[in-house]
């Protein structure tokens, strides 16, 4: 890790869950605690970048030295990210999004009248893949949560939403979410590396190195 590697860079960074309201006081939501966004935005920023960290609801300070923009849902999430996406020089989306939410949020709270209670969920936008769209686009990061089948998971993923890396973990009970260290799998046009188990502070660190360098060697086209 070289401090200094991403010196007059933009970086953005996704991190935390996304909440989608199901009524005024309940969710669909996932376990994400925002620590990898966060160690990955606060890596960035000590490698020199300017970093603009768009956050989803968590219990953690804004690192220091970094613009923070907080959001709920998944489109507030967008909209956030495409509003800071120009000059950006790398994008890394590690929130993880909602996938659904419901169809339409209740006005009132919803009663209990019923032994059971359906919801409809509908597809929210899909960001990382959005960004990764754009013309021109910054070098773009994703991560991929997985339970199962991570090499191929994460190598499908890449290429499907056009990715310059993507960092695949796996997550299950006591691993990956809301714990304090975790390891990656990094994938790219070429190659792939292993972070071994670590602090996510220190990961983060290792992950910044690798962008920084895949960043210089073979920026986006
Ligand atoms: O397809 P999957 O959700 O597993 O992909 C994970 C990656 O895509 C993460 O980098 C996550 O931040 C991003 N993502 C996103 N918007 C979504 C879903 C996932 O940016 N709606």
């Amino acid at each position: 890790f070289e401090t200094g590697s991403l010196a007059g860079c933009r970086v953005l960074v996704t991190a935390g869950p996304t909440r989608e309201a199901i009524d005024p006081v309940r969710f669909v939501s996932n376990r994400s605690s925002g620590r990898m966004g966060y160690a990955v935005a606060a890596a960035a920023r000590e490698a020199g970048a300017r970093v603009t960290l768009v956050s989803g609801p968590v219990a953690l300070d804004g690192p220091a030295g970094i613009e923070r923009v907080m959001v709920e849902t998944a489109e507030e999430m967008r909209v956030a990210v495409q509003a800071h996406l120009t000059g950006c020089d790398i994008f890394i989306g590690a929130a993880a999004v909602a996938d659904y939410r419901p169809a339409q949020a209740a006005a009132q709270k919803l009663k209990k009248h019923n032994a059971t209670l359906s919801l409809d969920l509908v597809r929210n936008p899909d960001i990382l893949a959005e960004v990764a769209r754009a013309h021109p686009r910054p070098f773009t990061v994703g991560f991929a949560a997985e339970t199962e089948d991570l090499d191929a998971n994460a190598r499908t993923k890449r290429m499907q939403k056009s990715l310059d890396m993507i960092a695949a973990n796996r997550v299950g009970p006591g691993q990956g979410f809301d714990v304090g260290d975790n390891a990656l799998t990094l994938y790219w046009e070429g190659g792939s590396e292993s972070l071994p188990h670590q602090s996510k502070t220190r990961l983060a660190r290792e992950l910044i190195a690798r962008i920084a360098q895949r960043f210089h060697d073979a920026p986006p086209s």
